[in-house]
């Protein structure tokens, strides 16, 4: 029987929660940083030696809270740059299908529904160090970037951006688009059908959400909507995006 194994680093992460009630089973094996540490290419290669996986779904790194990647850009350059540098490296070396999962925050988020093809221009340093893990992956022709326009549920925080608009999916709806996706190549953005202000996004599942301007805050993108032609084209339209 062909083996099927996938491997996932980023097994502890928030978005892993919601991906593991949907992709799971005796050939998915979700790592965390003690059984596969990114920075240390030996590391990785020891497990892709073990588990022998077809496809590698590449999520782990520095992700939260954002200004980190401002304080301490040594970490960030590790984890998010280096750490998927090393892995492309790997999945090149065994011949392994690349998923890197990406962000929405990679395009200018001036203008909105940003294509896959648009020009990139992060508007913070998370995201440059995701884009900086993306160059590498687009090296690496049998990979797919997914960018993804995701939030969680409830929203998190107190106060949300009434003059900044996106269109989110929640983390449980993106999983379940993620195994859909698995053949594909090449760049897919994720977001729902629907662009709003932040502040009604939030208040949806946050009532008592504060509306505040984004004026407050530096460096956040006042439109960071993405354009899901693409993915629904390839999902064949009917599909469970909201
Ligand atoms: N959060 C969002 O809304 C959002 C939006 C778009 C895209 N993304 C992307 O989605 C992915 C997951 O985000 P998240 O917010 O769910 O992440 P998260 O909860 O912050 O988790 C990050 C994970 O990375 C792992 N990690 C850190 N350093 C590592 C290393 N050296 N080797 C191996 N693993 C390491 C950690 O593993 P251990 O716990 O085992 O140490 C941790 O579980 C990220 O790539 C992020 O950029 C997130």
């Amino acid at each position: 029987m062909k083996n099927k194994n996938i491997l996932i680093t980023g097994g502890n992460s928030r978005f892993a929660q919601s991906l593991k009630k949907v992709l799971y089973g005796k050939n998915i094996f979700y790592t965390t940083s003690k059984e596969l540490d990114i920075v240390k290419i030996d590391s990785i290669e020891n497990k892709v030696k073990k588990i022998k996986p077809i496809t590698f779904i590449h999520m782990a790194g520095l992700s939260r809270p954002m200004n980190i990647h401002e304080k301490n850009i040594e970490e960030s350059i590790d984890k998010n740059i280096i750490g998927t540098c090393n892995v492309v490296k790997i999945c090149k070396k065994y011949d392994i299908k690349l998923i890197y999962i990406s962000t929405n925050y990679v395009y200018p988020g001036k203008t909105g529904n940003y294509r896959e093809d648009d020009s990139l221009k992060p508007i913070n340093n998370y995201a440059w160090s995701k884009l900086g893990g993306e160059a590498s992956v687009m090296l690496y022709k049998k990979s797919l970037i997914l960018r993804l326009a995701m939030s969680e549920k409830p929203f998190v925080h107190d106060e949300a951006f009434k003059d900044a608009k996106s269109n989110f999916l929640y983390r449980d709806d993106v999983a379940k688009i993620i195994p859909r996706l698995l053949d594909y190549n090449g760049v897919i953005n994720v977001g729902s059908k629907k662009t709003e202000s932040i502040y009604n996004f939030a208040k949806k599942t946050k009532p008592n959400v504060r509306p505040v301007s984004v004026k407050k805050v530096k460096n956040f993108p006042i439109d960071s909507s993405v354009n899901i032609e693409k993915l629904e084209n390839l999902l064949n339209k009917n599909n469970k995006i909201k």
